[in-house]
């Protein structure tokens, strides 16, 4: 069936929009996640085992979404995580996704391996930006990505603290997906079948690890997994000391991406960090890993008040924001909910899923009777089963 941008409604429209667009290595690379993928679907499936409870007639004709979460006003409670080899699901990469986040006053972030540059994007884009940084064994290459991102003027720093070894990923194992993409006997097929997506790989902007130049050629003249390159390229022995080390040279907002436990979280206040990702990385890396959102409640109780607590991952519905924000979150960020959109249309992609999500978080606040972020609370939900 024909699927059309204007006919997406949700995030589930625009996968299938993605799916009839991509050669299918490169949908299931975004798509896909660790081992049996229970954690990627709990992601989302834990929403389901809470219920919002609204209160009524409290006058809601105008309602205030902005938050300020490390130290940045967004407009809406929800922001693009960091993601990686934009370039790949459509040739507008980072620089669509960028101009739409700048559209809807929200952040978004750029990856290490990112296909467009620190320095590039920030002459872009005014609003808000993080820089999700990977700790390489090459100290060299993770300093000078540091200090590019503070010359750039990023106004955060996240650093990616759950993707020590790569992640077993069967669906890239079994299409043979890698940066940059190779064809196999299998996928050829794929690749001619979806020749508009080939002809914009192979004749539009060069595809590039801008932030990786000059260090490491894996990624882009070397072919590598993206699993075998987090077990090969990233330093295997960082601990928190390095964090402390980060902190020192960044010198500002620092958020750690892809924490999960109490005690880390904890961890994470001591050593002085500004925020915390609550992330599985999207179900990526470890299977059978809880999901954010049923650890969100117990984190933000113990470290909610000493730092900005973000619910990342499985969000699909406004109303999965919602219930993140009343159990103890700050705010919600996600990959999957605006990759599937940028590989399906771009910019304009990006524009229609924010767009989408923007409307649903505004109407589900209004019939909630909330009239702004700071309101919701645990009054606003109720677990089913313990939680
Ligand atoms: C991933 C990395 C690159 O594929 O974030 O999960």
């Amino acid at each position: 069936m024909f699927r059309r941008l204007k006919n997406a409604h949700n995030v589930a429209d625009m996968r299938l929009l993605a799916k009839q667009r991509l050669p299918f290595p490169i949908f299931h690379y975004i798509d896909g996640a660790a081992d049996d993928e229970v954690t990627y679907r709990r992601n989302t499936a834990a929403f389901d085992d809470c219920d919002l409870v609204p209160n009524v007639l409290v006058g809601v004709e105008k309602v205030d979404m902005s938050v300020t979460v490390m130290g940045c006003k967004l407009d809406m409670p929800l922001f693009c995580s960091p993601t990686a080899l934009q370039r790949l699901f459509h040739h507008e990469g980072e620089r669509g996704l960028g101009r739409a986040a700048e559209k809807f006053g929200t952040m978004f972030g750029v990856s290490s391996l990112g296909t467009v540059s620190v320095e590039e994007m920030a002459a872009m884009v005014k609003t808000p930006k993080m820089f999700q940084l990977y700790v390489h064994k090459d100290r060299e290459l993770t300093n000078s990505m540091i200090d590019r991102a503070k010359a750039a003027k990023y106004d955060v720093v996240a650093l990616t603290v759950d993707t020590i070894t790569g992640g077993n990923r069967e669906r890239d194992l079994r299409t043979g997906f890698t940066s940059p993409p190779k064809m196999t006997p299998k996928s050829a097929i794929s690749f001619a079948w979806h020749w508009q997506w080939t002809l914009n790989y192979l004749f539009r902007q060069k595809f590039e690890l801008p932030q990786l130049q000059g260090h490491v050629k894996q990624g882009t003249n070397i072919t590598i997994s993206v699993g075998e390159y987090f077990s090969t390229m990233l330093d295997q022995s960082m601990n928190w000391n390095d964090v402390a080390e980060v902190k020192k040279r960044w010198g500002g907002q620092l958020c750690l991406k892809g924490i999960m436990s109490v005690d880390d979280a904890k961890k994470a206040v001591d050593v002085g960090a500004t925020a915390i990702m609550v992330s599985n990385h999207g179900g990526r890396q470890l299977d059978g890993s809880r999901s954010p959102f049923d650890q969100i409640s117990r984190i933000a109780d113990a470290v909610g008040d000493k730092l900005d607590v973000i619910c990342d991952g499985g969000i699909r519905r406004g109303t999965h924001v919602l219930k993140a924000i009343a159990a103890g979150a700050k705010a919600c960020s996600g990959g999957r909910m605006y990759l599937y959109s940028l590989a399906a249309a771009g910019q304009r992609g990006v524009e229609k899923a924010l767009g989408n999500m923007r409307k649903e978080i505004e109407r589900d606040m209004k019939l909630m009777g909330v009239r702004s972020v700071a309101e919701l609370n645990r009054n606003h939900i109720s677990y089913r089963t313990k939680n």
